[in-house]
């Protein structure tokens, strides 16, 4: 989709459709635009929306042919409620549902006139979004219908209200609405491919060239890496897939050298390719949708390639563990004890709570580059879905700091998180009797026990869990999220990398160098130092 910032009179330009977000008071007392248009339509326009119910409410539309009347063929209404409950979030929705009926009426072109009295750059960049995100569909594997071909939205331009002129930064809004969303729309595409095709080599093939493309650098091991590291959690919930399991480094380094020698943020995901159960098997039921278990490596390579292009003066490194959770003759047993990365060991009590196992050893190895904020993110738990609904995010950290650093983001980026409780007393849940803990708790609490479980690998670095179990993908469509993938956590992660940006971690002193480099050989290190 080609996307363009224009100046002048919404109303008279040429598109298939034309779409109006207005606040609900404007339905009474139109402004320049509506007025225009409400003018060149005749009464039966606003007459028609009235009976129809359209009263300008958050999260209604209204679609009336022009005849000829405008240069547009259609005009579409959507509400943008009440002028004084305004938030971005609110017009990202409004022109998500405005790019769906375009679909829907099949129109190749549309014109969005921003609202008036909303600022211009917030409202170039939520329109952006909201188009590009509703304009997405996930539809390569129907067969194109004789009769209802689906039509491309291609062009839409978006006019800057007032007789605004483009500026450094309404054109800057626009640039980072195309990064987020594409960011976005590419998480969606890896969640929404069939498990059959995204395998954990599809997954690390797929970062590795759209991450190229980026400037990004991308390392991937395979199952030899995975044993020289010891991640013993990982390799054991891998064992029983045919599919080799992927090591997955990706990381993105400012261009300044000075910026480049900050220590990083670090993002983990959790990329289970498909979730079975294991021996625990999931029912059929359960297991269907399992295919969208890597969402959360999904979102943080979505993340990384947006802020390739945000650029922000501080490096980020993600790690993922992509494998399948299977069944076979060799696979993890209930009852067998597991050697960490980190040393400790874990009795499997059940091996459908496979993620935490590879998370503990990812989470454990990126803890080792000395983040100064690591942020994972999971389809972890059931229980975050039956805790909060398929909207919220579960948000864990020891730390309020980081908690609020998070949820902050989630407020700028519209998207949902609600913390939850982290308290030692969830421990004993994972008492074991023969090894240091076991990975799964009760029934009670089981978002938080299995966010205690993935506590045990971060050490002190300073961390957070977000559980995406809910919202990584809808039954339903709204605004601009269809049925499938969401992209959930693209938007907060890069708006908690945009808030870093802003004030930027202390560089690291030299007497607390990294310990990975420092563990490799001490001796080579130094003798690098004085060549
Ligand atoms: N991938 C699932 C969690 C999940 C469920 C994500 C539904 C998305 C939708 C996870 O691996 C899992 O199976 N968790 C178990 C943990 C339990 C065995 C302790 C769960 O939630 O039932
Ligand atoms: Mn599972
Ligand atoms: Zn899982």
């Amino acid at each position: 989709m080609q996307l363009t910032l224009v100046s002048g009179e919404a109303s008279r330009a040429a598109a298939s459709l034309l779409v109006l977000p207005i606040f609900d008071a404007e339905v009474k007392n139109p402004g320049a635009t509506l007025g225009a248009v409400a003018e060149a339509l005749g009464p039966t326009f606003l007459e028609a929306a009235a009976e129809e119910g359209f009263k300008g409410g958050a999260d209604q539309s209204f679609v009336f042919h022009t005849h000829g009347a405008l240069p547009a063929s259609r005009v579409v209404l959507v509400g943008l409620g009440k002028q004084d409950a305004f938030e971005d979030e609110i017009l990202r929705r409004a022109a998500g549902r405005a790019a769906k009926i375009a679909q829907r009426v099949k129109a190749s072109s549309a014109v969005v006139a921003l609202p008036s009295g909303v600022e211009s750059a917030a409202a170039v960049r939520a329109a952006a979004e909201g188009v590009l995100l509703g304009a997405y569909r996930f539809d390569r594997y129907k067969s194109p219908s004789k009769n209802d071909k689906k039509v491309e939205l291609a062009k839409v331009s978006l006019v800057l209200a007032d007789d605004e002129k483009k500026s450094a930064a309404t054109t800057a809004a626009l640039d980072l609405a195309e990064a987020v969303a594409a960011g976005t729309n590419f998480a969606r595409d890896l969640v929404n491919e069939p498990a059959g095709v995204m395998n954990p080599k599809a997954l690390a093939d797929a970062i590795s060239k759209a991450g190229k493309k980026a400037g990004l650098s991308i390392t991937v091991g395979n199952r030899r890496q995975i044993e020289a590291q010891k991640m013993g959690m990982f390799l054991a919930v891998a064992r029983a897939s045919t599919e080799e399991p992927q090591l997955i480094h990706v990381v993105y380094k400012p261009k300044n050298a000075e910026h480049a020698k900050r220590p990083p943020l670090a993002l983990v995901g959790k990329a289970i390719t498909f979730d079975s159960g294991g021996l625990s098997l999931k029912p059929s039921d359960a297991m269907l949708d399992m295919k969208i278990d890597m969402a959360g490596s999904g979102a943080v390579f979505g993340a990384m390639l947006a802020i390739a292009k945000i650029a922000p003066p501080f490096p980020v490194h993600a790690f993922v563990g992509a494998c399948e959770n299977m069944i076979g003759g060799n696979a993890y047993k209930l009852g067998d004890v597991l050697v960490s990365r980190a040393g400790k060991t874990v009795e499997v009590t059940n091996t459908d709570a496979e993620g935490r196992l590879v998370l503990g050893d990812i989470l454990h190895w990126a803890a080792e580059h000395e983040p100064f904020q690591l942020v994972d993110l999971a389809t972890l738990t059931g229980a975050c879905m039956v805790a909060l609904g398929r909207d919220h995010v579960g948000v864990f950290s020891p730390s309020d700091e980081v908690a609020d650093d998070v949820l902050g983001a989630f407020r700028s980026a519209g998207e949902f998180g609600w913390r939850l409780p982290l308290h030692p007393y969830l421990k004993e849940t994972l008492k074991s009797d023969i090894a240091d803990m076991r990975n799964a708790g009760d029934r009670y609490g089981g978002a938080s026990s299995a966010a205690m479980f993935l506590k045990e690998f971060v050490g002190e670095t300073p961390w957070a869990h977000l559980d995406i179990a809910g919202p990584a993908s809808y039954n339903r469509e709204r605004n601009y999220q269809g049925k499938g993938a969401t992209g959930v956590g693209v938007r907060t992660l890069i708006e908690l990398v945009r808030k870093h940006a802003e004030n930027p971690p202390a560089p690291r002193t030299s007497s607390k160098a990294p310990r990975a480099a420092k563990a490799r050989s001490p001796r080579r290190a130094a003798a690098k130092k004085s060549a």
